[in-house]
């Protein structure tokens, strides 16, 4: 059992062998992260993989609000993000305990998504603030796209429209990525960020990605 007590320890604490994924709705991270997790899965690697909004009881009010079946102020919606993401890092089978226990975990979003989707429809200052408990990862992959072809995508794809799936807004998320890239770019050295250029082929990206995480965990 893990206390609370560590995330202050942790606050903004760079931590070895935590992979993020992040980018607009139909970038292709979701993709990506299950190549991957076959690739580590032939070679027997200690790795963990994970998502956010989780399966958990907190990401399931949050998917409701995402599918529009319930409605809550947006400031509600980035504490219960943030309530997820506190199960999510520190609570049971959560990612900290995984890496206490040697592996390397890669999630699919994390605090990047909403200081970039939050931020847009409530005071960034709480966006922050809710995400200030938790430690950056040491490994952080952008995927880039034209947010009308993240739709396009997306809309193919035929799952039920979420409440963030236009273009209009996409652009928006889009900016906001890259100004908060920008920002952690120049004062968090310690934490890579990789670009990724998602209008590639799948195999490309893979290969590109597989490069630079086939030696994780290090010990
Ligand atoms: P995701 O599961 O990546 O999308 P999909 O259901 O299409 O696979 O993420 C769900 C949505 O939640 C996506 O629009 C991004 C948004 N989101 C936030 O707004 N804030 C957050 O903190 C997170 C983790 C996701």
């Amino acid at each position: 059992m893990v206390s609370y007590q560590k995330m202050t320890y942790y606050y903004i604490m760079i931590v070895r062998n935590f992979v993020v994924f992040e980018g607009l709705d139909g970038t292709g991270t979701t993709t990506q992260l299950k190549e991957l997790e076959k690739r580590f899965r032939n070679v027997n690697r200690p790795v963990h993989f994970t998502a956010e909004p989780t399966d958990r009881e907190t990401g399931k009010i949050v998917r409701k609000v995402l599918s529009g079946s319930v409605a809550v102020e947006p400031e509600t919606l980035a504490r219960l993000f943030a309530a997820d993401r506190g199960e999510h890092m520190y609570g049971t089978d959560g990612i900290l305990s995984h890496l206490e226990s040697g592996k390397a975990v890669f999630t699919d979003r994390y605090v990047f998504s909403s200081l970039a989707y939050q931020s847009l429809s409530c005071d960034p200052l709480l966006v922050k603030t809710l995400n200030e408990p938790f430690p950056l990862p040491e490994l952080l992959f952008f995927f880039d796209i034209d947010p009308e072809l993240a739709m396009t995508r997306v809309h193919t794809r035929g799952a039920g429209k979420e409440i963030f799936e236009t273009t209009e807004f996409q652009q928006r998320v889009r900016d906001k990525y890259r100004e908060i890239l920008d920002h952690y770019g120049t004062t968090e050295p310690g934490m890579t960020i990789v670009r990724i250029n998602a209008a590639e082929s799948i195999e490309t990206i893979t290969e590109n990605i597989w490069s630079l995480v086939e030696n994780l965990p290090k010990l």
